[in-house]
């Protein structure tokens, strides 16, 4: 990879990840480029939040490493790494339920180093991005579910990342949201020169939206491409999609 190149990219390098007598990632190597939407899938208790934890901070790996565009993240303190442009949501929502959606939008960009005004300007095109205007001066804690993760993609998209990791943020959702969320999602790489990576188990929505998929199983990687050849791999259809994805029902191309 050029020195060029590697500036658009953000790659993990052979990581693995151990817990006592448990290796949750074992030598994970994934890259994922600006612009291109990577769903990262696999069973209960693949490694997929833990490798996020892994690239953002949270963790640190066992071994193997990750830069982010061409510069060693690998070890950093999670608000540094942030600050090195990646941003991520949690499985669980975790928002300041006393603070209102816009202040709560604010503070996350206020947290990469922004000043305030910076932080409200980003803070405003995240908002409108996400659809979520109507609720800005309202308190987190009035917050319909759908809507809270809503503003939790908000958030880490104030940050104005390079790259942005979505765990699971259509949990929970029913169908129409789901829908409407993808409709929001799908265009945002390209419209921000932005990499996404997202988890979830909804074959409907990640097979629609992602342009590559990563597939975990027991922390190994089984399979990576395109999700036409992915949903064919036998491995990947034995671990996790299953005979729903042979018959074209959860799974279409
Ligand atoms: N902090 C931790 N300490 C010990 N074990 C952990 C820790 N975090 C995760 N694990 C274990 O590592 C493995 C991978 O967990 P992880 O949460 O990454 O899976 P996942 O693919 O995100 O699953 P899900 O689809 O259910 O969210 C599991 O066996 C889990 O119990
Ligand atoms: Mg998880």
């Amino acid at each position: 990879m050029t020195e060029r190149s590697a500036r658009d990219w953000l790659v993990v390098q052979d990581v693995t990840k151990d817990f006592k007598g448990l290796r949750a990632l074992d030598a994970v190597r994934v890259g994922l480029e600006r612009g291109e939407i990577l769903g990262l899938i696999g069973p209960n208790g693949s490694g997929k939040t833990t490798l996020i934890n892994v690239i953002t901070g949270v963790l640190p790996p066992t071994s193997g490493g990750i830069t982010a565009c061409g510069r060693d993240i690998t070890g950093l303190p999670s608000f540094k790494i942030a600050r090195a442009g990646i941003a991520r949501t949690f499985q669980t929502v975790r928002l300041f339920r006393d603070l209102t959606v816009g202040e709560n939008i604010e503070v996350a960009a206020l947290s990469v180093g922004k000043s305030r005004r910076a932080a409200r300007r980003a803070a405003e095109e995240a908002i409108d991005e996400l659809g979520i205007a109507h609720w800005t001066d309202e308190f987190a804690s009035v917050l319909p579910y759908g809507d809270e993760r809503r503003v939790e993609v908000a958030r880490a998209l104030a940050m104005t990342p390079d790259f942005l990791l979505l765990d699971e943020p259509a949990a929970g959702l029913n169908e129409q949201e789901s829908e409407d969320l993808l409709r929001i999602l799908a265009p945002i790489p390209t419209r921000r020169n932005l990499g996404m990576l997202i988890v979830d188990h909804d074959m409907h929505l990640i097979m629609r939206l992602c342009d590559r998929l990563h597939v975990l199983n027991y922390g190994r990687t089984i399979g990576a491409g395109e999700p036409a050849e992915v949903r064919r791999i036998p491995a990947v259809i034995e671990a996790y999609l299953g005979s729903a994805a042979e018959e074209g029902r959860d799974a279409p191309a």
